[in-house]
């Protein structure tokens, strides 16, 4: 099989999502029914973590365990690769030992460059640009509420970080349009990740106005990882930036929200928003494991015949 990587949310096309998003349902239902599927008996999954996590950790290692693999958790505080290890030397020796890899990490060149020098499929857990994974989870997600996302319309209001890019790419793939909100200086780049001449983004300095009968509203934190020295700043600059019930009432009335979590609740989203009844940022979380799941087995095996 030649070897695939999930680098970015554009790695895969409309048609292989589709696929993988029916594996995916086969596969939560397996797991909600206490049925064992085990295709990854003897794969080991190595994942590289240079920054924190909670969900990405839990999901790819819960996903690798009940698809009868073993997965190995790997800080770079404890890496040679944190010690200066060249990237290149570390993936040739990794994906020699392990069947796939998955890794955080700060500039997305890194994850190229680990890429382009493994011998196995490689997985972005995140960038300081993309986090496809959670994209993928989100859409889903979205797939299940409302059976369909073509032709939508998403309101990305907040900052314009690793969640946003990854929606703007999705949209090309999925062919919806996405309505981003965010204060004067932190505009879409559509070029820098690869979107030339698309029309199915809309930049608004309104977040009022860009939420209008939206089908999905969604936000993140004002700070992401890595970019701590300018929490204070930023807190400064998106403060009429937070998702409250107010704005939920312009959105279309069957809206749902999302985030990715960790949220702040009271920064860029009120609690009686992401606790409300709009919210479904919980199926969100647990459809990163099933998604995962059926991610790395398309990676590792292909199209596979129902089981
Ligand atoms: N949403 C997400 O990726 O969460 P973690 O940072 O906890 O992995
Ligand atoms: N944009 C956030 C997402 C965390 C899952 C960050 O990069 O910190």
């Amino acid at each position: 099989m030649q070897l695939k990587h999930y680098l970015q949310f554009t790695d895969l096309g409309r048609e292989e999502y589709e696929y993988v998003f029916e594996r995916a349902r086969w596969m939560k239902r397996a797991f909600k029914q206490y049925r064992q599927y085990w295709p990854f008996a003897d794969r080991t999954l190595a994942m590289i973590f240079d920054k924190n996590s909670t969900r990405t950790r839990l999901s790819f290692e819960a996903g690798m365990n009940q698809l009868g693999g073993t997965s190995i958790y790997l800080s770079t505080r404890d890496m040679q690769l944190g010690r200066g290890e060249p990237v290149e030397d570390s993936a040739r020796v990794i994906s020699r030992m392990v069947d796939l890899i998955m890794i955080r990490t700060y500039e997305h060149d890194i994850l190229r460059r680990f890429a382009q020098h493994s011998r196995v499929p490689v997985i972005n857990g995140l960038t300081d640009e993309y986090h496809p994974c959670q994209i993928m989870g989100d859409i889903f997600t979205f797939i299940e509420h409302r059976e369909n996302i073509a032709g939508k319309i998403v309101a990305w209001i907040g900052d314009v970080n690793n969640m946003c890019n990854s929606w703007l790419q999705a949209a090309e793939v999925f062919d919806f349009k996405v309505h981003v909100s965010a204060p004067p200086g932190y505009e879409v780049n559509p070029e820098q990740i690869g979107l030339i001449g698309t029309k199915n983004f809309e930049m608004f300095s309104s977040p009022h106005e860009a939420v209008k009968n939206v089908d999905l509203v969604t936000t993140d934190v004002w700070t992401s990882m890595g970019f701590e020295a300018e929490a204070e700043q930023r807190k400064a600059d998106f403060a009429d930036f937070c998702v409250d019930a107010e704005m939920m009432t312009l959105a279309d009335e069957n809206a749902v929200f999302m985030h990715c979590l960790p949220a702040h609740r009271g920064e860029e989203v009120t609690a009686d928003v992401i606790d409300g009844p709009q919210s479904v940022v919980w199926e969100e979380a647990e459809n990163r494991l099933h998604t995962q799941k059926a991610l790395m087995e398309y990676l590792l095996l292909g199209k596979i015949q129902d089981t």
